[in-house]
Parts: structure tokens; C-alpha cells; sequence
């Protein structure tokens, strides 16, 4: 057996899976954000130790399976979240994660140091208040007595690595998001850390996604009853985890991901393309292969906020339901999803969404169709910027809860002008952390020979030949709207 460990935002997640790719057993444990003024969302790390080792206790009971056939374990975790720990390997503060918005000020400072076109050169995405540098730039400036301690910065699952095994690491794929690493070159800048007066040693030291690092340490072993032999693989940043888990392992192949937020993310083998930073461009977990990914902010959540206000006692499924009952675009209503701001394409925190085109004919389904068309709109911007670089996309495999409806992933299928996917099970980023396991303990020579077993397909979507040409044009508008709108926020 293995364990797969997801350390995302709101929860933990692990998964027992046996060499055939079944998933015998699952546990979560919650933690909190901490938001202690407006912008900012914090996470104390012990917090993260305390309910894996809960969550890892129940698994193991739950499962039946003796801890002495756990072989391996690996992770997958939420990206970008600073952890700073002093020279005795103390914490020397909360996490600052990967959603805090304090340091808009520092991403500007960064542009000056470095200048944008070097800094795209050299980690090839733009400077986001997400990443970690800006972070670590904000406790210089606003913390000294803290930076001044700090001998070594961490990412937040190689922290949790760190208290299950005693060992520093941190790997390509979560390193990437650091703006700190020359991501073509898979090594921390040299140049980047001198520019930004950051001394390169407190970069944790780089290994691939599927190495083992170590084994499980005493105190670990005692709180979880995992035993002392348990192979310890590095893992990967969420999104690489979850592309893994998902089987995008091969060119061509892309991920649309709907949950509160929505991802497009897609495989890349070249460490040598240039989207000028429009989409992000990040180490996968698989050795020597990249990733480039977008981000619409508000994807679910724009059809949570809908249902919630406007359809209070309606399941998805019932408010979905009447979708097909209206034609395609949604008799003339469109809707833009910027209800938070928008990342990909924009990276604009202060445009907000619309409702375009009202007609007092409209009813409640025109609404609900035109919100799940302009989230599609939106992840297709994503998609543009990645294909108007020459990159094929011939399949995308769509995941989260925009998979769970027929229709949409028809209008998916439709608006991306694409064949979509829809997988059998999904157990997103937490299986892929399994399956780098799985490949590191040799259960597999590649990571694709792991996918086949793990990952199957449930039904496919081909576009609609009259549908195509008419999503074209309504997208065309789409787009028009951000520029006629940007100035009312
Ligand atoms: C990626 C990003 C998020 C976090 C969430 O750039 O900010 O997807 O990884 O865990």
C-alpha cells in the first residue's frame, strides 16, 4: 500500500491506495485560515502536523491494513505559502499563504530590482502577490527581527515533510512557484536572490517529485503509527498533483478544473516557450516536464453565488437541470464571472462581473445558462493564450464540479471547440501525490504506466459542428466586455 497526502487550504486529505490503483480508504481533518486584517490569510503550520497525523491515525484504522505494509507515502500541496523557520529549525512565524493579497506593493518593488523582462526570463511568470518572493520581501520590510532569524524558507507541504522525517527538501514542481527559481534551469537564481538581497542558503536544498527522501522519524512513528521503514517521496505543488492524478502526463493533454476556482492547465515539454507571463508557467511533477496553467477566480463560485442568492433551495443538479431548455447563448444575456477580480487573463483584482443583455422575456434558466457559459468563456481565455502559442490542445479531461453535469461539459466541449474527458473517479491532487509514490517505490517503470491503471475514462464529449462557430461568435463579445467594463470598478 501507499499514502497519498493532499495538504490543501481549508483541509487535509489522505488517501490508502493498494497496487491496483483502488483506493481502500480516505480521512480529511479541517484546519483554519486566520485573516487578521483585510488581505491577509495566515495558517499556523503546527496546525497542519497535528490534524495529518489525526487524519493519517484514522486512515490507517479505518483501512485495516497493517502499518508495516505501507511502503510509501508522498504529498501534494496548496503552492506559493511561506514558512520561515530560524537556524534551530523553529517556526518563526504563521504561514502566509498562497490567497493573501498584502503585498501588491512588494510585487511592484520586484519589477524595479529585476525588471519585468528579466524576471519572465528567468522564472517565466509575472510577479503575483500569491507568490512566495513578494512574501518574503513583505517580512524583510515589515518584520526584520524575523527575517533577520530566518535560515531557511519552506513551502507548505515540504514543512510538513520536514516534521515526518527530520529532512529539508523542497521540489521543482512547488519550488517553481516561488519566483525564486530559474524554472527552465531547475535551480534557485542566483541572480534573482542577489538582486532582491536575499541570501541564497535559506533556499531549501531541490529534489524531483518522485525521490525518496527519507523515512518516517520516531516521533512521527509514535504519533501515527506509521512504522519507521515507511519510504518518504518529495511530491509535488497541488496543481502538479492534481494534472498527475488526472493522467496529464503527455503533450497535448490538458486539465480544466471547476471548483471554487477554475484551472486550465496543460502539459508542456519545452522549457523554452514564451507566454509573456499570461499564463503561469511551472515545473510538473513529472522529471523534466512543465506545465502552463490559468486561473479564473470565480468559477463555482460564481454558480454558488447565484444559487445562493437566487435559487436558495435548488440543488446544482436541479438548477442545472433546466439549462438545455434554453439555446445557446442564452438568449442573448452573457455573463462575466469577475465577482472576485480575475487572474488569467487579466490579473485585475478590481474588475467585477456582469449580466449583459436583459430582456424582460429572460427567466431564471436564461440566468443560470448564461453563468455557466460565461464561466466557460472565461477558462477558454486561458486556453486562447496557450493555443496562440502554438500549442496543440487535442483532449481535455475535465475535472471538479463542472464535470458533474452533462450539459456543461457538452457546452466545455463546444466553447473549448475540443474532446473533453470525464474520468471514472476522481480523487484529484491526493492521488497523484499516491501515484508518485507508487512510481518511487518502483510499483511502475513511468509514471504513464501508473496512470493506466490508476486513471480510467467514463464518457467522452465531442464538439457539436453547428455549436462551434456560434460559441465563436458570442466569445468574440465576451471578451469586448472586460474593456467596456473596467472602468466602472
Ligand atoms: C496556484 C494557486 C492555487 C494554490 C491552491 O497558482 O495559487 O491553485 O495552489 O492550493
Amino acid at each position: 500500500y501507499i499514502i497519498g497526502i493532499d495538504l490543501g487550504t481549508s483541509a487535509v486529505k489522505t488517501v490508502l491506495v493498494n497496487t491496483k490503483g483502488e483506493i481502500c480508504a480516505e480521512a480529511s481533518k479541517n484546519y483554519p485560515l486566520l485573516h487578521e486584517k483585510t488581505g491577509y490569510s495566515e495558517q499556523n503550520p503546527e496546525e497542519w502536523i497535528q490534524q495529518t497525523a489525526s487524519a493519517l491515525n484514522e486512515l490507517i484504522s479505518k483501512s485495516g491494513v497493517r502499518p508495516e505494509d505501507i511502503e510509501g507515502i508522498s504529498y501534494s500541496g496548496q503552492m506559493h505559502g511561506l514558512v520561515l523557520l530560524d537556524k534551530n529549525h523553529n517556526l518563526l512565524r504563521h504561514a502566509i499563504l498562497w490567497n493573501d493579497t498584502r503585498t501588491t506593493a512588494q510585487c511592484h518593488q520586484l519589477y524595479e530590482m529585476i525588471g519585468e523582462k528579466r524576471l519572465l526570463e528567468i522564472t517565466k511568470n509575472q510577479a503575483l502577490e500569491g507568490f512566495t518572493l513578494p512574501k518574503l520581501l513583505w517580512v524583510k520590510e515589515h518584520e526584520p527581527e524575523i527575517f533577520d532569524q530566518a535560515a531557511v524558507f519552506m513551502l507548505p507541504k515540504d514543512y510538513l515533510r520536514f516534521k515526518m522525517t527530520g529532512l529539508i527538501h523542497s521540489e521543482y514542481s512547488d519550488a517553481a512557484g516561488t519566483l525564486l527559481l530559474n524554472v527552465g534551469e531547475k535551480k534557485w537564481s542566483e541572480e534573482l536572490c542577489q538582486l532582491v538581497g536575499i541570501d541564497i542558503s535559506i533556499c531549501p536544498s531541490l529534489v524531483e517529485s518522485s525521490e525518496c527522501v527519507g523515512t518516517i522519524n520516531e516521533e512521527f512513528s509514535q504519533k501515527t503509527g506509521l512504522t519507521l521503514s515507511t519510504k518518504v517521496f518529495a511530491g509535488g505543488a497541488d496543481n502538479a498533483c492534481g494534472a498527475i492524478g488526472a493522467g496529464i502526463l503527455s503533450s497535448g493533454e490538458t486539465l480544466c478544473s471547476i471548483g471554487t476556482s477554475g484551472v486550465v492547465l496543460s502539459y508542456e515539454e519545452r522549457n523554452d516557450r514564451d507566454f509573456a507571463g499570461k499564463v503561469h508557467y511551472f515545473n510538473h511533477g513529472k522529471e523534466n516536464a512543465f506545465y502552463t496553467m490559468g486561473v479564473t477566480l470565480s468559477a463555482g463560485h460564481s454558480l454558488s453565488w447565484f444559487r445562493d442568492n437566487f435559487a436558495e433551495n435548488e440543488s446544482f443538479e436541479e438548477l442545472l437541470a433546466d439549462i438545455n431548455n434554453v439555446p445557446i447563448g442564452s438568449n442573448g444575456l452573457l455573463f462575466t464571472p469577475y465577482l472576485v477580480g480575475e487572474r488569467t487573463p487579466h490579473a485585475d483584482a478590481t474588475i467585477r462581473g456582469s449580466f449583459i443583455g436583459m430582456d424582460a422575456s429572460h427567466k431564471k434558466r436564461d440566468f443560470t445558462r448564461a453563468v455557466i457559459e460565461g464561466i466557460t468563456f472565461s477558462l477558454n481565455e486561458s486556453i486562447e493564450i496557450i493555443r496562440e502559442n502554438g500549442k496543440e490542445i487535442t483532449s481535455i479531461v475535465s475535472i471538479g464540479g463542472g464535470a458533474k453535469n452533462d450539459s456543461w461539459l457538452q457546452i466545455q466541449a463546444d466553447v473549448f471547440n475540443t474532446k473533453i474527458i470525464k474520468l471514472s473517479t476522481e480523487q484529484g491532487p491526493a492521488l497523484g501525490a499516491a501515484m508518485l509514490a507508487a512510481y518511487g517505490c518502483g510499483w511502475y517503470n513511468s509514471l504513464e504506466e501508473c496512470a493506466d491503471l490508476f486513471i480510467s475514462t467514463s464518457k467522452t464529449y465531442q464538439p457539436k459542428l453547428e455549436n462551434v462557430p456560434v460559441y465563436k461568435q458570442l466569445y468574440a463579445l465576451y471578451k469586448e466586455v472586460y474593456y467596456q467594463t473596467k472602468d466602472l470598478s
